[in-house]
């Protein structure tokens, strides 16, 4: 017997309940004034994060709310935040500030702030005060609580503020409303137990709890079934899978039997993870990507920093070395892998050496991409407190050499691709120029190419005809 920390299902039961009051209500006052009723859910942050809005939007239209993308629309607002950076956080409440004006123009309108910003006491306490136009405040260990809040507000009227459940759980059966139809995230188990030093996610998304493989493998085979092409299984840490699982026999199922067991279902698609913590992505998990049928040859693999001394500093247990032995095994066992990367520049005490270590290991490790940011300091984490943080000036100068290193690298690295045919899955008109058409390699490439609206969703073979450091192009074969 395994014990998953599952939420009890009477819980999920009473929110079911609310749901049911709440469509009854938004269906009145439909068939009273012929207007429908919108929900808009803002997201910022990572994946998980979009995850999560997944479900705000599906409980939302379980509600009886028609999901929508305008603001100015909506009969509810779900802000859902991040704290990852002070940046992510000023961009959230300075939305949560513009919807003031909303809120005085539509009294009725409701608006709930969530997410990992507001899972800190002290986001919550400014929003308590300085926003007293949001109607409720609920943290990442409440996302399935939703119902209950919006059904309260309406109830009683009075604002919200949910307190974080001191034991986080994994609640399953949320309803979902998928922005895609052909790509998807499944998450896989939520919180972080590694505290990282800089990084505020353990903080505010608890400890590691996995959810039972038989619930994720039913949710990527009903995915597969509808035609799902591009599937991501999420998780701060996806290597520690199973571990905080306890289990009476001394069995145990780890992230790399999952992968093993969701390559069985059979379809036409790729199957990605992220992330993969350095310290423990382990051989068997990329001999079991090796010998998969539909796991897609991308790796990402933060590797912050290339200086031994800062990764310790950053409590990341491992070291240049330990990072190179498995890039090594990575690229042994798939030799045409793409691999990207997360940095952090200006962690506190860096020097020019500890900086001149990252550049190095860029060049020596060659990633297809990375990440970079700035290191932001995130408040009661222990870098924080550290003595010498490092000078803004001297931070946007390091990143700037981090990233003309990089933007080579990586021209470098997409130059061979060249006159060769790749399978990309299109997404539709590219973001940035609207004449073109985008798409993703299984090496997760960003491919331009002249497409149609028929393509989107679909696999197709294109001739890449120029490689650029940031997208290729390509030409229908
Ligand atoms: N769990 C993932 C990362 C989640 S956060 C992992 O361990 O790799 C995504 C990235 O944000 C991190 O990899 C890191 O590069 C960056 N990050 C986290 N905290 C940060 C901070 N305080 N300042 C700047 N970047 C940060
Ligand atoms: Fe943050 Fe480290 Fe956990 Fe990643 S592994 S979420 S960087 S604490
Ligand atoms: Fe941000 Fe929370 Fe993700 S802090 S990066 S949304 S886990």
């Amino acid at each position: 017997m395994k014990e998953y920390k599952i939420l009890p299902d009477a819980e999920m039961q009473k929110q079911r309940e609310y749901i049911e009051k709440i469509r009854i209500y938004n269906e009145r006052i439909t068939a009273g004034n012929g207007k429908t009723r919108y929900a808009y859910v803002q997201t910022f942050g990572c994946q998980q994060n979009e995850a999560d809005s997944e479900r705000l939007a599906g409980m939302c239209e379980a509600m009886g709310y028609v999901v929508c993308d305008d603001p100015k629309m909506a009969d509810i607002i779900i802000v859902n935040t991040c704290a990852i950076r002070e940046h992510a956080e000023q961009k959230a409440l300075s939305i949560i500030g513009q919807y003031k004006h909303l809120k005085a123009e539509k009294p009725d309108m409701l608006i709930g702030v969530c997410g990992c910003m507001v899972t800190q006491e002290h986001r919550k306490e400014s929003i308590k005060h300085s926003y007293p136009y949001v109607d409720f405040v609920f943290g990442t260990s409440s996302i399935y609580r939703l119902p209950e809040l919006v059904f309260k507000k309406l109830k009683v009227g009075k604002r919200l503020y949910c307190s974080e459940e001191t034991e986080y759980l994994v609640a399953e059966g949320m309803p979902v409303h998928r922005e895609s139809n052909y790509r998807a995230w499944v998450s896989i188990m939520y919180g972080c137990n590694n505290f990282c030093t800089y990084c505020i996610v353990p903080y505010v998304r608890g400890r590691e709890r996995s959810r039972r493989p038989e619930d994720i493998i039913a949710e990527v085979r009903e995915l597969v079934e509808l035609g799902y092409k591009d599937i991501t299984l999420l998780g701060q840490n996806v290597n520690s899978y199973g571990k905080d699982v306890k289990s009476d026999n001394g069995e145990t199922y780890d992230f790399a039997d999952l992968l093993s067991d969701i390559d069985k279902i059979e379809g036409d698609y790729y199957i990605r993870f992220m992330t993969s913590h350095p310290k423990d992505a382990s051989k068997k998990l990329i001999d079991v990507m090796a010998e998969s049928r539909h796991v897609a040859h991308q790796f990402h693999l933060p590797l912050q920093s290339g200086s031994d001394r800062v990764l310790k500093a950053m409590n990341r247990h491992y070291d240049k070395a330990k990072y190179l032995d498995t890039v090594e095994y990575l690229r042994k066992k798939i030799s045409d892998v793409t691999i990207s990367s997360d940095i952090i520049v200006g962690f506190p005490g860096e020097t020019e050496e500890d900086f001149l270590d990252t550049i190095s290991m860029l060049k020596t490790v060659k990633f297809d991409m990375t990440y970079s940011f700035i290191y932001s300091p995130r408040k009661d984490t222990p870098a924080a407190a550290m003595q010498e943080q490092i000078s803004d000036d001297v931070k946007g100068e390091r990143m700037n050499r981090l990233l003309e290193t990089q933007n080579a690298i990586a021209l470098e690295k997409n130059k061979p691709m060249e006159n060769t045919i790749i399978k990309v899955l299109c997404d539709g008109p590219s973001k940035n120029n609207k004449n073109v058409y985008s798409g993703r390699s299984e090496g997760n490439k960003i491919v331009l190419f002249q497409g149609d609206e028929n393509d989107i969703g679909k696999f197709i073979n294109l001739k890449i005809v120029k490689a650029d450091t940031f997208a290729l192009h390509g030409e229908k074969a």
